[in-house]
This record gives C-alpha cells, structure tokens and sequence, in this order.
C-alpha cells in the first residue's frame, strides 16, 4: 500500500533521489503520489494524481527531503488528499501510512483550536497536531523529537509516520504497525517503508520496530522509544539477500518475468531449502496442532498445505484464512504452532492473528519472501522462501515456492525428504519445458477465446482445490473477468446452476485418486453446454480444450499452477490493462 521515501545528507539531488526511490515503491499499489523538499527554509511540495510513470520532478536542488505513494482510504483520490501534507505556518511536511482511528475527534478538536485543513484525509490532522505539540517549544531537534512523540502517541490505530521539518532540517519518523527502514548510506541516511527501495543506495539497515522513533539529519540518525524517550542504539543488518531483481530484463513485464524465474526458483529451493524444510517438517510432528495461515495467495498456499501434509505424510494440520484465525484463536496454547504464510512479511491481518497467537503461548513460524519484514522479525523460525524480489503485485513464483516448501516439509515430515526433492526438481523441469514449448502458444490461443467472457468458472479436487481457488484469484485481479473456483464436489451443490450454453470452465485434472470424479464433474457442465478446458496429463473427450501437463505425482500442484497464472497474464493483455499494476490492489495489504 501506501509507500515512504526520505533522504538527509550531503547530495543535493534529493528530489530525484527521492522520486526514484518511489519508483522502487511503485509495486506497491498507489493511486497518487508527492514530494517535499526544503529550500531557502520553506517546504516545497509537489504532488500529483495517477501514476509516476516517466514523470520527473519539477523541485529545485535539496539535500533534504521526503516522497510518498499514496493507496487511499481516507478521502478520495485527488491531489489535495495526496501526501505529504503540510501544518498551518508550513514548518512540517508529513506524510503517513496506516489509518489515524481517532482522526475525527482529532480533528475536531484542532478545528476548534483554528487550524484549517485543506484535505478530507486523516493524515492531515497529524501535521496539525504535531503543529500544536511544537508551539512555544525551541527550535531545536530535541523539540521536535518531543513534540513528535507527544504526537504519535495520541494517534490511534496502526501508523507510520515520517515529517521533514524545514525549521531543523530534521526528518523525523515513527511507527506502530506499518513498516519502516533507516538505511545508512556513505553520503547520507535513507528512511523507507520497504527495503527493497533502499538497497540500490545501502545494504546497511536498521528495521525500526513499533514504537520506535527515528530522528534523521545530515550529521546522523538516532533512534528511541516513542513511549519512555529513552534513546536506543540502532542494530545495524548487513542485508546479503538477493533483492536486486535487475530490471525487467528484457520483459515487457514483472509478471512475465516472475511466472519464467519459477523453474529457478524451484530449483534453488529443491537445492538449498532441504533443512529449513526439514525444520519445518520437526516442528509440525512436535506440535499439538499446527495451523497454516494467509491472507490471498498465501490463504491458497497453506490450504495446499493441508492436503500435502495428510496425504503425504498422514499429519493433520489445520488451515485458515488469517483474518479469521483471529476469531477462532482461543483454544491455542504453548503447544501449538502457526506457519504463517507471506510474501512481503508485512500483511496486517497476518501480523495482528500472529501477534495474537503468540500472545496465547503458541509457537510462530512462518513462510516469507521479504527478509526484515516485520513477520520475518516476529516469527520464531523464520523460513525465506528465497524467490527474490516480486514486483508485480499478484503473487507467481512466491505462490509455487510456498508450495514448494510445503511439499519438501510434508516429505521430511514422512522421513522421505529426497523423493520431495527429486519432486520439486522434476516440477521446476516440467514448468521450464512447458514455458518454452507449443503448450505456452495455446495458452496464449485459450485467452484468445476467453478474453471477452464475462465468468469463468475453475474446479478442482483434493490438492486441486486450491489450485482452483488460486486460478480463479490470478485471473480476477488481472484481467477483472469474474472467475470462481469450487471444490469439484461442490458443483451439484449449486454453482451448476450458474452454467449455460458456453460457459467456460477450467478444470484440473491431475491423475490421481481425484481424475475419475472430476471428469465426472466435467462432464455434467459439459452436458449443460458449458466449454471443457482441461488442464492434466490425460486427454478426455469431456475435454473442448486439453492443455497437456505432465504428472509429478504429489508436485503436480506446483506444475498445474502455472498456466492459469499465463492464461491471467494474456487475458490482461488482450482486455488492455497493465498486469504489473491492477487497479485498486495493493502488494503490501499494510491497513486493515
Ligand atoms: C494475489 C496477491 C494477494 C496476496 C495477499 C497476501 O496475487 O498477491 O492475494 O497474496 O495480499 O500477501 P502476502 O503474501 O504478502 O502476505
């Protein structure tokens, strides 16, 4: 979601700096974004509506300030709610991330003190309380640092705030929630939201936990705790993980080149994950109930999980959307164990069941793509997934690394932990072949004939399932055609009643104990009129399409995922939208 960016030190190309590192937060999701920097001792601000695209920035030479993407939630999406936003006598510039709980006493009650506000955001009243905080105080960066505090702390709900303070020269941020990142380069230090933006400057950098306050200027940056003002030695990581995505490397886009980087990704994991798998795989058999948590894709990974570890390993473990785990924590204790499942490691509804979950004694140990991410931080065992950077916002090579893992834990759960490797590495050879050969070309064909339907329908069983779910999720947010997917089962329990002459529905059709039933499902929408696509290793006659997928036994889940996410990527591009960046989604889900 909304995206930070800030700069303090000796260059003085800090607009461009700046506007840069909130190219790096694109990926995000935003629909508006801005810029302050201070020159001759006034804020100068700049913002915009829309994408940053080849934009470049119209601000004068600075070696202080800050930028922001905005994802909105508190006012509509126009330049005046864009941020940074600025206090009545200009002195501040802030931006924000997060959603201020208590905004409209707030801002009630500065109202009534006469401070006018120019935008409908809630953002806003944090620059005027800030504002207030200050008045009679010196002009000093312990004023500010004070004042700052005071702020944050009557601020409800889960924020990060950052403030470029022209009268200091002084950049001051603090969290509670939302994701924050000092990065201490050679000629300056660097605050943002999100690593990945830092780290063409900086590998050094601390992760601010909540409630920690970061004061940044040209000679230093300092840390303390917003809540006892005691001020806290920064512990410095030296990041070695491959962030660096390298561009889009000849792709016209991020969601092409992640959905070809799986057969790499498959095989680093088969390679070197065997004992974080295994890890894994010891805390399942040692636990009194495991539950496999996620919001989105993760949701469908850990549900594959479920089917996994019975079948595989004959261990049951229990699946749940995280931001209902919430509700139905109460009989965790000290015995049990939650894997936690995320690629950016900073999904609110993730964080806040953990949390929870901890609170009751359990243990936590998690799936993430994002090293330092908050989740990565909290977790007990955290498990890097290792895909690198994933830019696009929907979920590819991160969904069949998850799986991937899973599928190693569930054999190393068994004691058979080579066969899940030879497994995965037969599924990283499957998808490789199938994205260089003529099955590529006839996904490409299918979108042809689907791009201009208006539903879509996607069943599977068993471990297809998810598989299904996640199907039909890749193809809603890419191509916004209204895509479902049931339980093969389910069928006859009502949604055949939305089949009609044509209708198309994708059907997964592994061989294995579930082929014979979902052929017989096939077949009842082919008898209303509905159009058979299978995807599987076995030709069908139920079948109006069959794109043949080779069978990798328990990896066929990872190898059957992958053309629905190509068939999403053409049916965007053929209906005329941009895959990297689908509208109103967001790659970090930070507010609830
Ligand atoms: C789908 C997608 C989302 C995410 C979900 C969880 O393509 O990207 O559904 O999977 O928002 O995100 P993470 O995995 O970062 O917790």
């Amino acid at each position: 979601m909304c995206g930070i960016f800030g700069y303090v030190g000796q260059r003085d190309d800090t607009p461009t700096l700046v506007l840069e590192g909130l190219r790096r937060l694109e990926y995000r999701g935003y629909d508006s974004w801005g810029i302050a920097v201070k020159r001759n001792g006034t804020a100068l601000v700049e913002k915009h509506v829309g994408k940053i695209g080849q934009a470049s920035t119209s601000l004068p030479a600075s070696t202080i300030g800050l930028g922001h993407t905005r994802w909105a939630t508190h006012g509509g999406i126009t330049t005046l709610n864009a941020h940074p936003h600025l206090d009545c006598s200009g002195r501040l510039a802030l931006i924000h991330n997060g959603i201020v709980e208590n905004f409209a006493e707030l801002r009630q009650a500065l109202r009534a003190r006469g401070h006018v506000f120019r935008s409908e955001t809630d953002t806003e009243v944090v620059a005027h309380l800030l504002e207030d905080e200050l008045r009679g105080a010196a002009g000093t960066r312990e004023a500010l640092r004070l004042a700052t505090m005071a702020t944050f702390r009557q601020l409800e709900g889960l924020n990060a705030i950052a403030v470029l303070d022209v009268q200091t020269s002084t950049l001051v941020a603090a969290k509670n929630g939302s994701p924050l990142v000092l990065g201490w380069g050679d000629d300056g230090v660097f605050l943002a939201s999100d690593a990945s933006a830092l780290l063409e400057h900086t590998r050094r950098l601390s992760f601010l936990a909540d409630d920690q306050l970061a004061l940044l200027a040209s000679d230093g940056a300092w840390l303390y705790d917003v809540r006892s003002g005691e001020e806290l030695r920064p512990a410095i990581r030296e990041i070695a993980w491959e962030q660096q995505d390298g561009g889009l490397a000849g792709y016209q886009h991020y969601m092409l080149k992640e959905i070809r980087e799986q057969p790499r990704v498959l095989r680093r994991i088969a390679r070197e994950g065997q004992a974080q798998a295994q890890t894994l795989a010891d805390l399942v058999l040692d636990a009194h109930g495991t539950y496999l948590i996620g919001c989105g894709t993760a949701a469908n990974a850990a549900l594959s999980g479920k089917y996994l570890f019975s079948r595989i390993a004959a261990r049951q473990v229990s699946f749940a959307t995280a931001s209902e785990f919430a509700y139905t924590e109460h009989y965790l204790n000290e015995r049990s164990l939650v894997v936690a499942l995320s690629q950016s490691g900073e999904t609110i509804d993730v964080l806040e069941t953990v949390r929870a979950a901890r609170e009751r004694g359990a243990y936590l140990a998690a799936l993430v793509n994002v090293e330092g991410s908050s989740l990565y931080r909290l977790a007990d065992c955290p498990i890097l997934l290792g895909a690198g950077p994933e830019r696009c916002v929907l979920a590819t090579k991160s969904f069949t690394a998850k799986l991937a893992y899973l599928l190693l834990a569930a054999y190393a759960a068994a004691g058979r932990i080579e066969q899940g490797v030879r497994l995965v590495e037969r599924a990283a050879d499957e998808i490789e072949a199938f994205l260089d050969d003529p099955r590529a070309a006839q996904v490409a064909e299918l979108a042809q004939r689907l791009y201009r339907k208006e539903h879509l329908y996607l069943i599977g069983r068993g471990p297809s399932y998810p598989l299904a779910l996640e199907a039909a999720l890749k193809i809603k947010e890419v191509s916004y055609i209204h895509a479902e997917g049931f339980a093969g089962g389910e069928l006859k329990h009502g949604v055949i009643a939305l089949i009609e002459a044509d209708t198309p529905c994708i059907v997964f059709a592994p061989r294995d104990e579930t082929q014979r039933a979902i052929i017989s499902g096939a077949m009842e929408v082919k008898a209303r009129g509905g159009c058979i696509i299978g995807l599987g290793p076995d030709a069908h006659e139920a079948f109006d399409h069959h794109v043949p997928l080779a069978d990798v036994g328990d990896a066929s889940v990872i190898v059957n995922a992958v053309p629905p996410q190509l068939l999403a990527y053409h049916l965007c591009l053929l209906r005329g939208y941009d895959p990297d960046k689908p509208r109103n989604l967001a790659k970090s889900v930070t507010v609830k």
